[in-house]
């Protein structure tokens, strides 16, 4: 059965998670709320949805409420939606705050905290989500499914978010790099900067869809692509040699690490 949605705050990850559940037709109604017109407006000149800038307006007769504030701005939205009336879902998509907290200022609410990222802008978000003990079976389904029409979303248990946060959360910045990396190494080989640039961003997407629509591991993919004494082996001898797979495990430790300590 389609939910009734609120979004509580309605800035990028909102209007990217709207504009997604909006055009597949997933929610029965939206509602969006902001402090200020000036997001809702311009949700609003995309999409039919109702806008607010009274949060507990949004809340009533909504079956799900997404907050989407920032993380130093969740207390106060937690504590002026904590007595609001009603039997709602909350799901909460601000970075680094446990379930625990949200529990200690939603007491018995079902809640699922998601960790998403920054490509669901581009209808392409790898998320992963946990829910508390009071959330059940049909919540997860249900905000599975409304997670996966802004990409792909994964249940996990909580304390795998840091890690989730590593690969999907801070990985965007990493692959923007290597990105960049192509491109400057294509435009130092001649190329215009604009076709360099794309050559090397259509590259990481056509390689990740390949991956994942073939079913393929790595390896394999490897194998297609470099021949004996060719041009792919010349470039991995050098990966190799400065142990680049290593600088790369460390990236991702470094960021679970500090994902971790901002989490305490
Ligand atoms: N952006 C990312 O890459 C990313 C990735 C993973 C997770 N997230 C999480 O997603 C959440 C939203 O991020 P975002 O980038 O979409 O932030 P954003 O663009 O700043 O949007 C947040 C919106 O909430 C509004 N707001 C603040 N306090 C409010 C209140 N009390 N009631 C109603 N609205 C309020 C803000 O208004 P003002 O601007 O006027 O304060 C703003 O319009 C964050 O918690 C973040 O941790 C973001």
């Amino acid at each position: 059965m389609k939910q009734r949605i609120a979004f509580i705050g309605a800035g990028k990850m909102a209007a990217a998670l709207i504009s997604c559940i909006y055009n597949k037709k997933l929610a029965k109604s939206i509602i969006a709320s902001d402090k200020s017109n000036e997001n809702l407006n311009r949700i609003k000149k995309y999409l039919k949805i109702v806008t607010t800038t009274d949060n507990r307006e949004a809340i009533k007769n909504s079956d799900i409420v997404f907050v989407c504030v920032k993380p130093q701005d969740m207390d106060n939205v937690l504590n002026e939606i904590r007595n609001a009336a009603g039997d709602y879902l909350v799901v909460s998509i601000a970075a680094g705050i446990k379930l625990k907290h949200l529990e200690s200022k939603l007491k018995n609410k079902r809640i699922i905290r998601v960790m998403p990222n920054i490509n669901c802008l581009a209808g392409e978000m790898a998320a992963g989500f946990s829910a508390n003990r009071r959330a059940t079976k049909q919540d997860i389904k249900n905000v599975s499914e409304l997670l996966n029409s802004a990409g792909i979303a994964f249940l996990v248990k909580e304390n795998l978010l840091d890690a989730v946060t590593a690969i999907s959360g801070s990985g965007p910045a990493f692959f923007a790099y290597f990105i960049g990396a192509f491109a400057e190494a294509g435009i130092k080989n001649g190329l215009p900067k604009d076709i360099a640039f794309k050559l090397a961003c259509q590259t990481a997407l056509g390689t990740g869809k390949l991956l994942m629509e073939k079913n393929l591991i790595p390896e394999e993919m490897i194998g297609m692509v470099a021949s004996k004494k060719g041009t792919t082996i010349a470039g991995l001898r050098i990966l190799k040699k400065h142990k680049v797979k290593d600088i790369l495990i460390k990236t991702i430790d470094a960021a679970v690490k500090r994902s971790e300590e901002l989490g305490k």
